[in-house]
């Protein structure tokens, strides 16, 4: 597992002040306890996670309080360009993601997202790169997607000693069995079946569950009945978490976002701004200007010249 680096070090990030014992529920210096997750469920306390795929996004993650970080197979469009589908992402370009956030957080818990095709084929294999994801990617837990069929993938990898968060509702790894990036469970019969997976997903031991664009009610029965926590994504208030994506939230994501995405941000806006106004600068030769150029003495600059 991740193991943090001693207290007082400026891992991460020279001379960055990081809070210490920020509240009750961490450990002074050091990683939020995994079960101080269900402790926050019992106390009423909302988780929050949210995605981080680099150094950067770690850093504000971390700094921000974040409880959880997700790198999350979400990487496979926000990050690296595919276009609305998660399914592309390999186990190496996860675990090149994972282990860049890993080494900057310190408290959050960091969760590794097993993309498709690394945990379908058999337990053995499910098993096999879920260590991946914690001895090379640094990962304190391992997420992955579904029920039914992949409960029993959950339940061997929990029986590895690997940590497992599940995730129901849409499923973006079966986006296309699907039908699309749908809502979930809008049937009383469809909505039965996801409260079933979620218990069969806890009793298998799975020790939290993403749900994900659900109808708010189904969400929370769900996270009435499990006694660990739920965290929502599109599934209304009621669940112990939420979870959003790090570059929706920030409005770095440009065009079509779910109704669930609240931006706190509009930092494409700002980056289109400065890119823009950079290129203008040096085009004019407005930069670099006086302040950002090394000059010499005059002496140096004569027998330079001469
Ligand atoms: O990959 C991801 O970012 C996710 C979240 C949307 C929950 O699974």
């Amino acid at each position: 597992m991740n193991t943090p680096p001693e207290a007082g070090s400026t891992a991460g990030g020279a001379g960055r002040a990081r809070p210490e014992n920020r509240d009750a529920f961490s450990v002074p210096g050091g990683k939020l306890p995994l079960p101080e997750l269900a402790a926050m469920k019992q106390r009423g306390d909302r988780i929050v996670m949210v995605t981080a795929y680099d150094a950067p996004g770690a850093r504000f993650a971390e700094d921000a309080g974040i409880d959880v970080v997700l790198v999350g197979d979400t990487a496979a469009m926000v990050v690296l360009g595919h276009e609305g589908t998660t399914v592309p992402v390999t186990v190496d370009e996860m675990l090149f993601l994972t282990r860049t956030v890993a080494r900057q957080v310190r408290r959050p818990i960091v969760v590794g997202d097993m993309p498709f095709g690394s945990y379908q084929v058999s337990d053995e294999d499910a098993v096999r790169n879920a260590i991946r994801f914690v001895k090379e990617g640094g990962a304190d837990v391992v997420k992955l997607e579904g029920a039914g069929p992949m409960t029993p993938r959950a339940r061997r990898i929990v029986e590895a000693g690997i940590p497992v968060m599940g995730h129901v509702g849409l499923t973006p790894q079966s986006a296309t069995m699907l039908g699309g990036f749908k809502t979930q469970g809008k049937t009383a019969e469809a909505a039965e079946k996801l409260v079933a997976d979620a218990h069969a997903l806890e009793e298998a031991g799975c020790m939290s569950i993403v749900l994900e664009a659900i109808p708010a009610p189904v969400a929370a029965r769900i996270t009435r009945e499990l006694r660990i926590p739920t965290i929502g994504i599109g599934a209304g208030p009621d669940c112990d978490g939420q979870v959003l994506v790090y570059h929706d939230l920030l409005g770095l994501t440009e065009g079509h976002l779910p109704r669930f995405v609240k931006r706190y941000a509009n930092l494409s806006r700002e980056i289109r701004d400065a890119l823009e106004a950079y290129a203008a600068e040096v085009r004019s030769g407005a930069f670099p200007g006086e302040e950002h150029t090394y000059s010499m003495s005059a002496a140096e600059l004569e027998a330079f010249t001469t």
